[in-house]
């Protein structure tokens, strides 16, 4: 590569064969890159993403991964972390910064029964420090003593490390990666569309939801500690629990001492169209975890917060000879970093003054209701979504609801991008069913931008 301290500067053909070269893309088969040209993307602003052949598209997907809320190219972030990085670059998070401090009075003003930030920078990281708190207080706490395991639900997912991905029910993300951690349990998934006890709401007894205290007496109610969810499931095929589904999942946790923890990866910050997902429902998590539009992705930066109650088990007299090693003892080398968390501030400053959860609820019914009028089109099984974040699930027949193929998945994909929309799709994850689509604008969409994508979707059908 040419030497230069321009980094923006770039040959097209250069970086064309570096991308081939050098890199490892995410969740990608390579094999296909050494024919295919894999998309590098340049610039963004607002929706509009461009690649490096010149091509714009609107960016129906947030980034790739639903998390940057406020949209692309945001002066007013790349600001802030400009000023925060040449007042004070970094400092360990063993102590104090003054924007870590103002974003965490802020998260806690934003969930007013949780009280104690715990920063890191992944979702993945948040997960498995609510689990480290977990097995943690298994160990110190007389009341939930020997209480290490955690119950999550079939198709959601919790992250890419082994702790995170043992917590996770997506047979597809998990194969090869075993043996996974000891003490995670499964429970049944929540879709209706797909029940697992063939079953159709009203009428179900809402099952999905009672099973958990079946999973609780089969695993020893005095062996678990904590049920994790994702109060939408995201990457497992956008699932909208029916509204009595949490509190329901809530008063079985709380008849056996169990922490109910939401994560907020993808639902937190107003993907929903309310700030948290979990808003949605009457229900009242002893956790919450938080990646992704934290800081609209700027910057690298997740978050754990935690009851006071749950906080104070911790406090120890260290010198106490036997107890002072009872507090929690972890350690994150970026989390909190200032230049994350200032990013955070004005990404959540920009959301609040620009009422973008409000739009995400409004533009996101809009979304609903225009993908659910293509229904009665051939191959569209099921389309259901909450806000900014709408699923429409593909089957080749609509009786058996019997999945399109893989092929014909990425075939159709493809047909969308073609019309110049970036959606997202089910992708490793749910084996033979990675065929629905999803669909997450950035929280500042319009119904022109709703227009200009649920077009591109019936046009993809139509060629099809
Ligand atoms: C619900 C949920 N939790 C956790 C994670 C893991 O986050 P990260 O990729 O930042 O580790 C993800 C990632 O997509 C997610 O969707």
């Amino acid at each position: 590569m040419a030497a230069t301290t321009d980094w923006n500067a770039y040959d097209t053909e250069e970086m064309v064969r570096g991308d081939r070269e050098y890199l490892w893309h995410h969740i990608k088969p390579h094999k296909v890159f050494q024919s295919a040209e894999q998309m590098i993307v340049v610039e963004g602003k607002g929706l509009m993403v461009k690649d490096i052949r010149g091509r714009e598209y609107l960016d129906a997907t947030s980034g790739g991964v639903w998390s940057v809320m406020v949209g692309h190219g945001r002066e007013s972030i790349a600001k802030a972390i400009y000023d925060q990085l040449i007042t004070l670059g970094y400092y360990a998070g063993s102590v104090g910064n003054i924007p870590t401090i103002k974003f965490a009075a802020k998260l806690v003003e934003l969930l007013p029964n949780l009280h104690k930030v715990y920063f890191s920078n992944s979702g993945s990281e948040a997960n498995e420090k609510a689990f480290k708190i977990v097995r943690q207080l298994s160990n110190i706490d007389p009341e939930r003593k020997g209480k290490y395991k955690i119950l999550y639900r079939d198709r959601d997912y919790h992250g890419t490390t082994i702790g995170a991905l043992s917590a996770t029910g997506q047979h597809q993300r998990k194969q090869h990666f075993g043996p996974f951690a000891e003490g995670f349990a499964a429970f049944p998934h929540a879709l209706c569309y797909r029940c697992p006890f063939d079953k159709s709401y009203p009428g179900c007894n809402v099952d999905c939801a009672r099973a958990l205290e079946d999973v609780i007496l089969r695993e020893g109610p005095d062996t678990v500690g904590a049920c994790i969810v994702e109060p939408i499931t995201a990457g497992g095929g956008i699932i909208v629990p029916v509204p009595e589904y949490y509190p329901i999942l809530q008063e079985i946790c709380r008849k056996y001492n169990i922490y109910l923890i939401m994560d907020e990866v993808v639902c937190g910050f107003g993907r929903t169209g309310k700030f948290w997902g979990f808003e949605q429902y009457d229900v009242d998590p002893d956790m919450v975890t938080m990646a992704k539009g934290l800081a609209s992705s700027y910057m690298p930066l997740s978050a754990t917060v935690v009851r006071q109650g749950l906080y104070d088990k911790f406090l120890c007299d260290p010198s106490d000879p036997e107890k002072g090693i009872n507090y929690f003892r972890d350690i994150s080398t970026y989390g909190g970093c200032a230049g994350a968390t200032v990013a955070a501030l004005e990404s959540t400053r920009i959301i609040e003054e620009e009422n973008l959860v409000e739009n995400s609820r409004i533009v996101g019914q809009y979304l609903l209701e225009g993908l659910q009028a293509l229904s009665d089109m051939p191959l569209v099984g099921d389309v259901r979504g909450k806000g900014l974040f709408c699923g429409l699930e593909l089957v080749k027949d609509k009786a058996s609801k019997a999945p399109i193929s893989e092929a014909d998945m990425a075939r159709m994909m493809g047909l969308v991008t073609a019309e110049g929309v970036l959606i997202g799709r089910t992708n490793s994850s749910l084996p033979g069913n990675n065929t629905i689509m999803n669909f997450a604008p950035a929280l500042v969409a319009t119904q022109t931008d709703i227009d200009e994508i649920v077009a591109a979707v019936k046009n993809a059908i139509e060629k099809f």
